[in-house]
């Protein structure tokens, strides 16, 4: 062994390796006889790595393939605000160099070991959305097999631009487009491939994304349309990451308090109109969702108008619209008790319509709500109140109908009814309010 080498007794190394330089020869085999016995000896590579600079190809019409994958382990943060999606990848490249290859047979059959990358030639794959700079970690290492194949790892922390629609919130969903090309290679140098199926990316990255995060990885779909810059070609690899939100939190913290102020608000109404326990009742409940929306306002999009945001007002404007409601009835109740004014006799006709039996208007909440004593002590005669008021009315139509037959008393009973009809009537009209517009938003939410 010793004797193939010329003298020089610096040469201690009992490894000797020829160097095949890839020079005109088609042949890139590395001697890696003694690599067993004595470890790598980084001469033979030294060739290779003088080469880094310039893309490995023997021939330079032939593009380099570059194969890519990725698995997506976090998704970090989502910034509607902003419209970024901040995600923690690891991408995985693989490409040829084709001056690297040695006979495993001849070296105790390792076939592959690491390189630290700042010694290899690096294909510059980036993320055309990125919107933060490359933030790749120093000293990586890549595998270099015998056959050539370096496979390469790195992890990225990307932040991309995405167009993010809270329309939905907190049932949205979310689409968001990972590009990869390279930054200066058209297709004449560089070809993107699939290093593998983009189904196995979707499914490793959903076992990894398994954190109890606010977002969960719905699936992951490709595109590879090529990319055109004035004259010259990219290509590109495009992957669709579908992502959605938990509801869970926004459920339990937003939807829920705010039904249970909304159903009490509603239910408020079977407070009796004459006790004046109602009106104080109904600001309570109006200065309590304003807390809660106060309190609850950072659970929500900084930016844009989620639907949700529109139910909460609708929510803020039904409490204040039944506010308003109650006051007026109050006031009603109020001015029949007090100086009832005389009833135009459209509103008589109106009043003994509704109240005659069979019709289908508003008369159930006044017949119980009624307050203690008002008709029955005030009209004469009738022990019904339900029944007081058909006979009563039928029986002074005609005289009424003149236009002032009543006395005073029975005047404001009138009054009383009506006031007590018109609260039912609006009570219904909430209903009928709240009921289709809760509806339709859930079914916005549910398309
Ligand atoms: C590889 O190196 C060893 C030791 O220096 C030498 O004996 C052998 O001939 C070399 N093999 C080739 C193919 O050059
Ligand atoms: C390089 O590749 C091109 C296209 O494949 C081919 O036409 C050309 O002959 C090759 N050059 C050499 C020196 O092999
Ligand atoms: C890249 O993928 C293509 C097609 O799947 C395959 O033919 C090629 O050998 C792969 N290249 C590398 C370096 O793995
Ligand atoms: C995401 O958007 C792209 C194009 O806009 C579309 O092709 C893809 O199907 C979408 N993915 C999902 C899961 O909606």
């Amino acid at each position: 062994m010793e004797g193939g080498w010329p003298s020089g007794g610096s040469f201690l190394l009992c490894l000797t390796v020829n160097l095949l330089l890839p020079g005109r020869s088609n042949t890139f085999t590395i001697n890696c006889s003694g690599f067993d016995r004595h470890g790598v000896d980084p001469t033979v590579f030294q060739t290779i790595f003088n080469q880094k600079d310039f893309r490995p190809v023997i021939n330079y019409s032939i593009p380099t393939q570059v194969n890519i994958s990725f698995t997506l382990s976090a998704i970090l943060d989502v910034d509607a605000q902003l419209q970024l999606l901040t995600s923690f990848l690891w991408l995985k490249m693989i490409w040829t160099n084709p001056f690297i290859s040695w006979d495993p047979e001849k070296c105790g059959a390792f076939s592959k070991l690491t390189v630290t990358t700042e010694n290899l030639w690096l294909p510059d794959i980036f993320i055309v959305e990125s919107m933060d700079v490359d933030q790749t970690p120093e000293g990586l290492s890549a595998y270099v097999t015998n056959d050539g194949h370096i496979v390469y790892n790195k992890p990225m922390r990307v932040t991309s631009i995405c167009s993010l629609d809270i329309f939905y919130f907190p049932f949205d969903q979310q689409n968001c487009t990972l590009t990869f090309s390279s930054f200066l290679y058209t297709v004449e140098n560089m070809l993107l491939g699939m290093e593998k199926e983009v189904w196995e990316i979707a499914d490793t990255s959903r076992d990894i994304v398994r954190t109890q995060g606010e977002w969960e990885l719905l699936g992951i779909n490709k595109a590879t349309p090529k990319m055109s810059v004035g004259s010259s070609l990219f290509d590109q690899i495009m992957f669709y990451v579908a992502i959605r939100r938990r509801p869970s939190l926004y459920i339990i913290n937003l939807l829920v308090p705010s039904s249970f102020l909304i159903s009490i608000d509603a239910l408020s109404f079977y407070l009796p109109a004459e006790s004046e326990n109602r009106a104080p009742f109904k600001i309570t409940l109006l200065l309590g969702y304003n807390v809660f929306l106060l309190m609850m306002n950072k659970l929500l999009p900084a930016s844009g108008t989620p639907l949700i945001s529109v139910y909460f007002a609708l929510c803020l404007s039904l409490m204040v619209v039944s506010l308003l409601e109650t006051i007026f009835i109050t006031y009603l109740l109020h001015m029949a008790t007090t100086q009832p004014p005389p009833m135009p006799p459209w509103l008589y006709s109106l009043l003994f319509l509704c109240t005659s039996p069979g019709k289908c208007c508003p008369v159930a909440l006044w017949n119980e709500n009624t307050g203690p004593g008002l008709m029955s002590t005030h009209l004469p005669g009738l022990k019904e109140p339900g029944q007081l008021v058909g006979k009563e009315l039928g029986s002074r139509e005609a005289e009424l109908n003149g236009g002032s037959g009543l006395t005073s008393t029975q005047l404001a009973d009138l009054w009383v009814q009506f006031s007590h009809m018109m609260d039912t009537f609006l009570f219904r009209l909430y209903l009928i309010f709240l009921a289709s517009s809760i509806i339709t938003v859930i079914i916005l939410w549910n398309t």
